[in-house]
């Protein structure tokens, strides 16, 4: 296989939309949730800008266990009650947060890290795991981003149907 990247151009919403597409192209065929977390992490780390980490936790029915990444090695283990991703877990819902000192609870895994946003992956009613972004720039994820990076994890969810 040979996947050309294409550099993203046009507002944050068109970028996102040209993101989706490539990452539908990667992870089409292939149903193995290692595999498309490992591409699919590898895709958007290099795609978008000012980011440090950006990968997957799974949920082993106990806790959430780091999955494929890029970036700095990683915490391995994060309880549901604990930090970012716990709270995206728990809840289900997108935590965006704009300054990660300020959140009670963050779990420094990269000093470097000033933002986060992380989506909650669920199937149907059973918890898949997270996927986390980290970014060294505070308030790094706006509204655009949340939306865009939920789409992405929706076609990560997709592809493993
Ligand atoms: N900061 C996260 C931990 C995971 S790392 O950012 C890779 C959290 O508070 O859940």
């Amino acid at each position: 296989m040979s996947f050309k990247t294409q550099a993203l151009a046009g507002t944050k919403p068109e970028q996102y939309t040209q993101l989706l597409e490539q990452a539908q192209a990667l992870l089409h065929g292939e149903r193995d949730r290692i595999a498309n977390a490992a591409n699919l992490s590898a895709l958007v780390y290099h795609a978008l800008p000012d980011l440090n980490w950006v990968g997957f936790y799974f949920f082993d029915g106990n806790e959430l266990v780091v999955g494929p990444f890029q970036g700095l090695p990683a915490c391995v283990r994060i309880p549901l009650s604990k930090g970012v991703c716990g709270a995206a877990a728990s809840t289900r819902t997108t935590q965006r947060v704009e300054d990660v000192n300020a959140f009670p609870g963050h779990i420094a895994c990269d000093s470097a890290s000033r933002s986060e946003l992380v989506v909650p992956l669920y199937q149907g009613d059973a918890l898949l795991g997270v996927f986390d972004l980290d970014s060294p720039l505070p308030a790094r994820f706006d509204a655009n981003d949340k939306a865009g990076l939920e789409a992405i994890a929706h076609a990560y969810l997709e592809s493993l149907a």
